[in-house]
């Protein structure tokens, strides 16, 4: 009988540090709140996992507006990490999250590498949080603002700290904003994370040609969307060959053929941003996409598709 080939694949995948997600489709940090505003629109549980907005130690109120614009096949963003701060998050967000049986990840970050150590340790025996997301796409003050990220040496620094500060297992999410991604993966998994993600958003800038202003308050921000798909993924491509643990893709994926593109290229999961603007169950239809895709292929298994770039 054909029942194998009709049957739902296995969407179950494995992303390092001892974590199985549901499916590999998970939500990109920032640009799904705490879940909870989203619960309205999509059935969350369903979800491969939340990545929350970016925790620091203390709330902060971000930048001064304007914080969001539009771009040709994307947008720009310069929130400034604006967030209820660790506490907050523990008090208030975790009720709802850890009742929803999906992967919960925090992701963090910090002003200084000891305060990216300091957050790891409070919400390393917060019952329901999965994993750790450290964002260290997070300017260095001591170098004049130059983001920890585009250091090898400061990325390897941060993720020893968290690694010290915490159980839980670590994903290190990278910035583009450098030369060579490689270097700072291979950095970054020998301090000890558990599987890397990338890529966080592309610096850019836009300007009001009648006022000559720039469109955003903090004159720079962060590219993502559609326009950044094709370097994400050239990224995920560079990082894979680097190291030898998970990586998670993140970049303009706005529908499944986008995140198939991302799996084949060697991703083990994938989060969803932009996306989630313009349709709040976006996730859900990747998910039901990649399915789709699978079962009409005879793919028993999404693990059959990771990794599967024919270069021949
Ligand atoms: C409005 C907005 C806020 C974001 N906030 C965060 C954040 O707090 N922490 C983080 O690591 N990444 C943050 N990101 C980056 C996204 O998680 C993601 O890496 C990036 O947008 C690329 O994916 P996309 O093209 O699917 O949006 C933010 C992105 C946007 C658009």
């Amino acid at each position: 009988m054909t029942g194998d080939v009709l049957s739902t694949p296995n969407m179950a995948v494995s992303i390092g540090g001892g974590i199985v997600l549901k499916n590999p489709v998970m939500t990109a940090s920032g640009t799904f709140g705490y879940g909870e505003e989203f619960s309205s629109h999509i059935d969350l549980s369903r979800l491969g996992g939340i990545v929350v907005k970016g925790l620091s130690l203390r709330p902060r109120a971000g930048n001064r507006p304007p914080r969001i614009m539009e771009t040709s096949a994307g947008m720009l963003n310069a929130i400034g990490l604006e967030n209820v701060g660790v506490e907050a998050f523990i008090a208030e967000k975790m009720k709802f999250l850890r009742t929803l049986g999906t992967a919960i990840v925090a992701n963090i970050f910090g002003d200084t590498p000891k305060e990216y150590g300091s957050v790891a340790e409070r919400l390393n025996d917060v019952e329901g949080v999965t994993a750790l997301e450290v964002n260290i796409s997070c300017p260095n003050v001591k170098t004049g603002g130059v983001d920890l990220g585009a250091d090898p040496v400061m990325a390897g620094k941060v993720t020893r700290i968290v690694r010290k500060a915490t159980d839980l297992p670590i994903i290190v999410k990278l910035t583009p904003n450098v030369t060579d991604i490689g270097v700072v993966a291979r950095s970054v998994e020998e301090a000890g994370a558990d599987a890397l993600s990338l890529i966080n958003t592309l610096k850019g800038m836009s300007v009001d040609i009648e006022s000559r202003r720039p469109h955003l308050g903090n004159i720079t921000g962060g590219l993502s969307g559609p326009a950044v798909k094709p370097v994400a993924l050239r990224m995920v491509w560079e990082a894979v060959r680097a190291v030898s643990i998970p990586v998670i893709g993140i970049g303009g994926i706005m529908n499944h053929e986008d995140a198939l593109e991302f799996l084949i290229t060697g991703a083990s999961a994938v989060q969803v941003g932009t996306a989630n603007f313009i349709n709040p169950a976006a996730t859900i239809d990747i998910i039901e996409g990649m399915e789709r895709w699978l079962e009409n292929r005879g793919i028993a298994d999404v693990n059959q598709i990771v990794g599967t770039l024919d270069l021949s």
